[in-house]
């Protein structure tokens, strides 16, 4: 069942879905070779409580931390960790924030210190896609031209690897919710988008092939072949002409660019 929603929960979700944005900024300032995963979790939570928020991530379904954070193979749902960043790491951070009764869900994959080229195309191509897909998140089309954008950008276009296991979702007053928005698909198929509705989109793409493996931990998902693999997530409100993206990178592109441990110049 689709929820959709009214106009005054769309800017209470603005609020939950601005939070996670403002989280992320926060803790790319910290991002550098020598720093753990798992101090940045603790940063991240501490910022999301002290305005107002409860990390939606924490003891969903048992996952035990505020984060994912999912360093080169790992494609989603990594642990924070003790193990140190180091230079050429590709780190995909998802944070989910809940505030005000509703969820904001938010992805973003960072570079650090020197990064092949072909990695630096998988980062661009991952977060064109998403572009790409919200183009297309309007009120008349279907879930299925979304996910033909983004699959005939990443797979068909670049040969990259589309997850099939792991898909986007509606957003709302919980943090999944129908309908499922999957990275790959037929034009015209799916549920049909009408105003109100809420849906994270988020590609998870591999440089190498599409088939993955679940690490012993019970989470973390990472590719069979071991190559890199990026996450790019926005959450959109569906409207007439054009989608309203509740979510924002600008300050997120604002504090990658400032860190100068990161890698900025993909895209
Ligand atoms: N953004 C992720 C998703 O949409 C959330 C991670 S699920 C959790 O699936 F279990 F780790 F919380
Ligand atoms: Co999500």
């Amino acid at each position: 069942m689709i929820n959709y929603k009214t106009s005054q929960e769309i800017e209470l979700m603005r609020q939950s879905c601005l939070l996670v944005g403002q989280t992320h900024a926060e803790i790319v300032k910290l991002i550098k070779p020598g720093i753990t995963t798992l101090h940045l979790d603790a940063v991240a939570e501490e910022f999301i409580r002290s305005n107002g928020g409860v990390p939606s991530f924490k003891n969903y379904n048992g996952y035990p931390f505020a984060t994912c954070i999912s360093v080169n193979d790992a494609v989603v749902h990594g642990f924070p960790n003790n193990n140190v960043l180091k230079d050429g790491d590709l780190i995909s951070i998802d944070i989910g924030v809940f505030k005000n009764g509703f969820h904001g869900d938010s992805a973003y994959t960072y570079g650090i210190g020197n990064i092949s080229d072909e990695v630096k195309q998988l980062m661009r191509v991952t977060k064109e896609s998403l572009y790409k897909g919200i183009e297309k998140a309007v009120a008349g089309n279907r879930i299925g031209d979304i996910s033909y954008a983004i699959q005939e950008h990443t797979e068909r276009k670049h040969g990259y690897g589309v997850v099939r296991e792991l898909v986007g979702h509606g957003l709302g007053e919980e943090l999944h919710e129908d309908p499922q928005v999957p990275n790959y698909g037929k034009r015209g198929s799916g549920a049909k988008l009408k105003e109100g509705m809420v849906i994270a989109i988020e590609p998870m793409i591999n440089l190498g092939k599409k088939d993955v493996i679940n690490d012993t931990d019970g989470w973390t998902v990472r590719t069979r072949d071991g190559k890199p693999s990026a996450h790019y997530e926005h959450d959109v409100h569906i409207r007439k002409d054009k989608a309203d993206i509740l979510s924002s990178f600008t300050a997120i592109e604002a504090a990658e660019k400032a860190n100068e441990n990161l890698c900025s110049d993909y895209y």
